[in-house]
């Protein structure tokens, strides 16, 4: 084990350039016109994995971007870890406010700026960097390992759910590792134990059959983005609470010993304000912010298109608007219900003065994964020996819809053995790694392995 460790330091500076190049790669899974750069992705991932010492690894074409798969099953009698990560990264708009350009990896303070640095290229290139070191020095590993990687986390993990469907022997497992998830706090070695679920509308709305003169035909006919507008800020109450009939219904309240163990991370929301450049935070009236991020249901707007939205002026009634709305669900709410809810809400505070759309884009359901499982006890153990320091158990607002479905298809428990930091800027300009947590993390991967095959 300790060769293995000093292997892993020692190597450091090559891991950096390696992941480098793993980012260089534009897999914005999202837009058609990185396609190509989607399969190039897979084909440099699938390579790592032989390099690491895969006895077979493949690409998986699909009706949306590849899937890689590799295993090395050569430790009978002892566990099998799925190991889960995604290739794909979001969008890199608003460009003009990035201080280096995003696909150029750029080393500042002790972190690496680019798209993809923490999300998730950086966090589940950890795995691979240790399995490989393992591999080398020994010839052999402490546990069997299957690889997964996908390339359409960002979009909904449409093909890989299918995936997951028709091959349950293949990725058969009695764990499944996950990086992709954040630290309570930098240098807080950090367990997560409940993800929210998504759920992506996109309304239309529809007024006039064509673009009208604001002054000819400005009080006689509707205005869609005004209507659209009036809407959106009828989809919640003065408390903060979502108006949709029925969408508290199914939410699993907070049992006062979770609230306790949540007040004892005595998260700090005068930071959190002071950090983001906010007066004060916002939300829910009777919950913390902690609460309100890892354990109440949330709506928001994402984006508003409609009318003129070039420099200077233009008097224009449009004749379309329309809105890309998400929700963030929480245990027992079920996307597809709210959906339908949703649909009928909105649809009730639309006038007779438009015409109205309204289009579900995707889902994923919440997870809460048991933390008394042999895994999470060793990925516990794990980070706390590569941090040093006690391991806090937490729960997240952000979404990996594919986790709910390997734990049902799978019946396997998840392990999300989180690397990145909330402030690391993940899906805005700026995203960054912290090297001490890419190090920590390919640390605390092969600890684990070391932890899990004890049992
Ligand atoms: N890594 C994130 C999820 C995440 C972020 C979990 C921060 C916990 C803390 C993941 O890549 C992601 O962004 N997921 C999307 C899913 C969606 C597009 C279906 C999300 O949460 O918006
Ligand atoms: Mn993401």
């Amino acid at each position: 084990m300790d060769a293995v460790i000093n292997h892993i330091k020692l190597n450091f500076s090559n891991y950096l350039e390696e992941l480098k190049e793993y980012i260089r790669i534009p897999s914005i899974s999202t837009l058609e016109s990185h396609k190509d750069d989607m399969q190039k992705c897979a084909e440099f991932v699938r390579t790592k994995l032989i390099d690491a010492g895969m006895t077979s690894a493949e690409i998986f074409q699909t009706k949306g971007h590849p899937i890689v798969y590799g295993e090395w099953l050569g430790a009978p009698g002892k566990p099998t870890v799925l190991i889960y990560g995604h290739y794909d990264v979001q969008p890199v708009d608003p460009l003009n406010l990035w201080d280096n350009p995003p696909f150029e990896p750029t080393i500042k303070d002790g972190k690496i700026f680019a798209r993809g640095a923490n999300d998730n290229k950086g966090q589940n290139f950890v795995h691979i960097k240790s399995v490989e070191a393992y591999h080398k020095l020994t010839g052999s590993l402490p546990v069997n390992v299957k690889f997964i990687f996908e390339g359409e986390e960002e979009i909904g993990s449409f093909s890989l759910s299918d995936f997951l469907a028709e091959h349950k022997e293949l990725l058969k497992c009695d764990a499944v590792l996950i990086s992709d998830t954040s630290m309570y706090d930098a240098g807080i070695p950090t367990i997560t134990y409940g993800l929210r679920g998504l759920l992506y509308m996109e309304v239309g709305i529809t007024a006039a059959n064509r673009d009208l003169h604001s002054g000819s035909f400005g009080g006689a006919v509707a205005n869609p983005i005004n209507e659209l507008a009036k809407i959106i800020s009828k989809l919640h109450d003065k408390d903060g609470k979502v108006t949709i009939p029925n969408f508290y219904k199914d939410v699993v309240k907070l049992t006062k010993q979770e609230k306790e163990n949540f007040s004892k991370l005595k998260f700090s929301e005068k930071k959190l304000a002071k950090d983001l450049g906010v007066k004060e935070l916002q939300g829910e009236k009777g919950f913390t912010a902690l609460e309100r991020i890892w354990a109440r249901p949330t709506l928001d707007c994402n984006g508003i298109i409609g009318g003129f939205t070039e420099p200077g002026a233009k008097t224009v009634l449009p004749s379309k608007a329309s809105a890309k709305i998400s929700m963030r669900l929480v245990p027992n709410q079920d996307p597809r219900k709210i959906a339908k809810e949703f649909e009928k809400h909105f649809k009730a505070l639309t006038p007779k003065s438009v015409k109205v759309d309204v289009k579900m884009a995707h889902y994923g359901f919440p997870v809460v994964a048991p933390l008394e499982s042999s895994a999470v006890v060793a990925a516990s153990k794990a980070v706390s020996k590569a941090f040093n320091k006690r391991t806090v158990y937490t729960r997240e607002g952000g979404s990996i819809p594919i986790v709910v479905e390997f734990m049902e298809k799978l019946k396997a428990p998840a392990v999300l053995m989180g690397l990145g930091l909330d402030s690391d800027n993940i899906h805005s300009p700026n995203e960054h790694f912290r090297l001490e947590n890419f190090e920590k993390g390919i640390l605390s991967s092969a600890y684990f392995f070391e932890e899990y095959s004890k049992i």
